[in-house]
């Protein structure tokens, strides 16, 4: 069965694949289509979000569909920027400046309140009226500097297990990360359709 990974960014991508194949599946991606379509994320929660993504490249391509709403829920900002992650200081902000930003908001927090994790929210479109969710939690804070080469996005700021997750390898950020844990559950899920 051909899945589509319904996501223009290259760095989900590079996870899909790297998590998913190990366990037998293989994603075709929305450029090995020719697909190229923007979707509005107007939904309120990570639920809501993912299951904009998956229906939105379904109806483009016909094909059973897969995506994924993730982001950093900070506790001492009450929950924040979680939905609206990706847009965090700005839609063109860099992350070297979003990562900035975030720190400065938490200057005055101590380490012991700084705790945060990161979601993602796997949907999974078969057809019109299959549709199934995962969710995968990872538990960890904030840190006080940018440490690690690995990962993308906020990963040198988010730390785990006294690292963080640009300072772990691909294999262990995939053990320990939200996505790891969502995507997991996911391949199970779709064991039990097909
Ligand atoms: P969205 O799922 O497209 O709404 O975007 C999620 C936001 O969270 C983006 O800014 C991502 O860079 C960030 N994000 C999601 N997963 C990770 C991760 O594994 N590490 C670091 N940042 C992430």
């Amino acid at each position: 069965m051909r899945i589509l990974a319904a996501t223009n960014n290259q760095d989900k991508l590079i996870e899909f694949h790297r998590i998913l194949e190990p366990l037998g599946i293989s994603l075709v991606t929305p450029s090995d289509l020719d697909i190229e379509i923007q979707v509005p994320e107007t939904g309120e929660t990570f639920k809501e979000n993912a299951r904009i993504k998956a229906q939105a490249f379904h109806r483009e391509s016909g094909l059973p569909c897969v995506a994924d709403d993730s982001g950093l829920c900070v506790d001492a900002l009450d929950g924040r920027p979680g939905v609206d992650t990706a847009n965090y200081c700005g839609e063109d902000a860099t992350y070297p400046e979003r990562m900035s930003a975030l720190l400065e908001e938490l200057k005055d927090v101590p380490p012991e309140r700084r705790t945060a994790k990161f979601v993602s929210v796997i949907c999974c479109v078969m057809d019109e009226e299959t549709v199934f969710y995962s969710e995968g939690v990872c538990e960890g804070s904030i840190g006080i500097a940018p440490a690690g080469e690995g990962g993308f996005g906020y990963d040198p700021i988010f730390v785990v297990g006294g690292k963080t997750m640009a300072e772990r390898s691909a294999e262990d950020k995939d053990m320990l990360s939200h996505r790891g844990k969502s995507l997991r559950a996911f391949a199970k899920l779709l064991e039990e359709q097909i």
